[in-house]
């Protein structure tokens, strides 16, 4: 009987914890399409992180600085402050977003830095010239990158290319990011500034 109790009490706590975690996401979401209006998005594909960290490793071993321009959730901060040396920036705009990534970076003991805030204003004040800069941010908003080329080496994006400058390489992979109903092939996109 005190079996049956224990499992029922630790049940009725991960029920908790989950209602807590659906209703911050719900939370998140309204702020995100009603105060942000910026449009949800999900995280990046993992095989395309992969990519990512992949090509970096073998073209720009040496990097010293990377920034993840809207980090989310962090899992692709997470990998490349694992995979590689360099410091990891994670710049988010959504509160639970960076609260989560700030939660798991401590559990999994990764070394980087998620700063809450809007990625374009940060970029505006912070004078870090960034080795490599990566981005997964929609047809729009990565439009909004090419303004502070000046403060990053390379550009990679994932999925979205910037419109008028041609990319040094272009790397392609299966499947596609759906957005706003139309699709994008998974691309990792490459650009070089100075
Ligand atoms: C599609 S997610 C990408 C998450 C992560 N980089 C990945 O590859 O999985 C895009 C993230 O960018 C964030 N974002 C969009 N515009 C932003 C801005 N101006 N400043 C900071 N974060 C922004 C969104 O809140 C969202 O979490």
């Amino acid at each position: 009987m005190m079996f049956v109790m224990y499992v029922l009490y630790i049940l009725l706590i991960f029920i908790f914890v989950l209602d807590l975690y659906l209703a911050f996401k719900f939370f998140e979401y309204l702020y995100c399409t009603h105060i942000l209006k910026q449009p949800p998005m999900v995280a990046s594909n993992y095989l395309l992180r992969q990519a990512l960290v992949d090509y970096i490793n073998t073209y720009h071993k040496n990097v010293k600085n990377i920034c993840d321009i809207g980090s989310g959730f962090g899992g692709l901060v997470r990998l490349l402050a694992e995979k590689t040396n360099a410091n990891v920036y994670g710049l988010e705009n959504m509160p639970f977003s960076v609260l989560m990534s700030r939660i798991y970076g401590w559990f999994y003991r990764t070394k980087s830095k998620i700063i809450w805030c809007d990625a374009f204003d940060w970029l505006d004040k912070s004078d870090i010239i960034f080795d490599v800069v990566v981005a997964y941010l929609g047809p729009d908003a990565i439009q909004k990158v090419l303004k502070y080329k000046n403060k990053m080496h390379i550009l990679i994006s994932m999925d979205f290319k910037l419109k008028n400058i041609k990319p040094v390489r272009v790397i392609k992979m299966s499947g596609a990011t759906r957005y706003k109903g139309k699709l994008y092939p998974h691309m990792l996109y490459v650009y070089k500034f100075q």
